[in-house]
């Protein structure tokens, strides 16, 4: 039989526990959460600051990456905001894209579903056409150029009003942006997903495929709002969906992706260490558990290290990373063929 076909299910999930670890091949994955400006690396934020003339509040490289200490998400957002200064014209937005494909396609990523965060831009003055544009040359030959499939979600800000995301999503529909679907980011916690409950409605009408942040470090309860107020088919992050049993039942049934980036929870203290990281327990449970890099220059780590982490920390086994890389292709946006392809591709490893 030929598992990786199948989504997951809860006797794969059991017998899998006792596999041994051993050493970590390179997967072929599909990337479900990842913030393309959590991509700037150090290097290109000070090669675009010096293109755009912007001076930046870092004397070097070394002061720049002593700031990368986070004590919450908020702490990381300030930075994370601050550095996308110096994106400023199409060429820096697809000069990141570029850099993000590059790094990515090295560590196995085959298609990614990249998230946007529009309203970022235009409160720096930058347009709608500048940053989708940009993004946008890139991404649409990035399966020729870099091997990658790809999609584009606009992610809204949930500490701006609801009002300010209609009227983004508004600009972008007429504009014709080449969006999948729309994702929610930002602070979570005082920013519940009833607050976007007009914002989910109308993406839906739009045709749009629709994801949230989500227990990455609010409550469990925004997993269970998420779908039941916006109506989302896959949450991002969700690990504190493991405060509450009946969501977790809820979750394996309904068989609901959830985008979790280990990394990333680290870095932000959403766990205190790796070794404490709830993916085995969420893999014992039988929920669809994909590994994403989120803002993988901030967090330490791409997709591939993230695997190479939960393998030497953790101790996932080889068959529980395929089952990772096989969950990532089942839960993506792409079209039957491609999923097809790709899991042909993870099969033939
Ligand atoms: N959480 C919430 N908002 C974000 C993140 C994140 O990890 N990255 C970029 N925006
Ligand atoms: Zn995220």
């Amino acid at each position: 039989m030929d598992i990786f076909t199948e989504p997951v299910d809860e006797t794969v999930a059991e017998t899998s526990a006792e596999q041994p670890v051993d050493a970590v091949v390179l997967l072929p994955v599909a990337e479900l959460h990842l913030h393309i400006e959590g991509t700037l690396e150090p290097e290109l934020i000070f090669a675009l600051a010096e293109r755009n003339g912007i001076e930046l509040p870092y004397a070097d490289l070394g002061e720049l990456r002593s700031r990368y200490e986070f004590t919450d998400l908020q702490s990381f957002l300030d930075l994370y905001y601050a550095n996308m200064a110096v994106l400023q014209t199409e060429a820096d937005f697809a000069d990141m894209t570029r850099a993000y494909l590059t790094r990515a396609a090295q560590g196995g990523v085959r298609h990614a579903e990249i998230m946007i965060d529009p309203q970022a831009h235009l409160s720096r003055g930058v347009s709608l056409e500048t940053c989708i544009n940009g993004v946008g040359s890139v991404l649409a030959n990035s399966l020729e150029e870099f091997g990658i499939s790809t999609l584009l979600i606009a992610a809204f800000l949930r500490d701006l009003p609801e009002d300010d995301a209609l009227e983004v999503l508004e600009s972008l529909l007429a504009m014709e942006a080449p969006l999948v679907g729309i994702g929610l980011d930002s602070a979570e916690v005082g920013n519940p997903p009833a607050k976007f409950e007009r914002l989910y409605a109308r993406a839906r009408e739009a045709g749009l495929r629709l994801t949230a942040h989500a227990g990455e470090e609010g409550p469990s309860s925004y997993v269970t709002d998420a779908l039941d107020i916006l109506g989302v088919e896959r949450i991002d992050h969700g690990i504190r969906c493991m405060d509450d049993p009946d969501l977790v039942e809820r979750l394996v049934d309904q068989r609901i992706p959830l985008t979790v980036c280990p990394l990333s929870n680290v870095r932000l203290r959403a766990v205190d260490t790796l070794a404490d990281h709830p993916l085995p327990a969420m893999l014992a449970a039988g929920l669809n558990v994909s590994i994403n890099s989120d803002d993988p220059a901030y967090f330490g780590g791409y997709v591939d290290e993230n695997f190479s982490q939960l393998a030497a920390v953790l101790k996932i086994s080889a068959f529980d990373r395929a089952r990772l890389a096989a969950n990532s292709i089942h839960s993506s946006f792409a079209s039957e063929e491609r999923k097809t392809e790709l899991l042909d591709e993870l099969n033939a490893v």
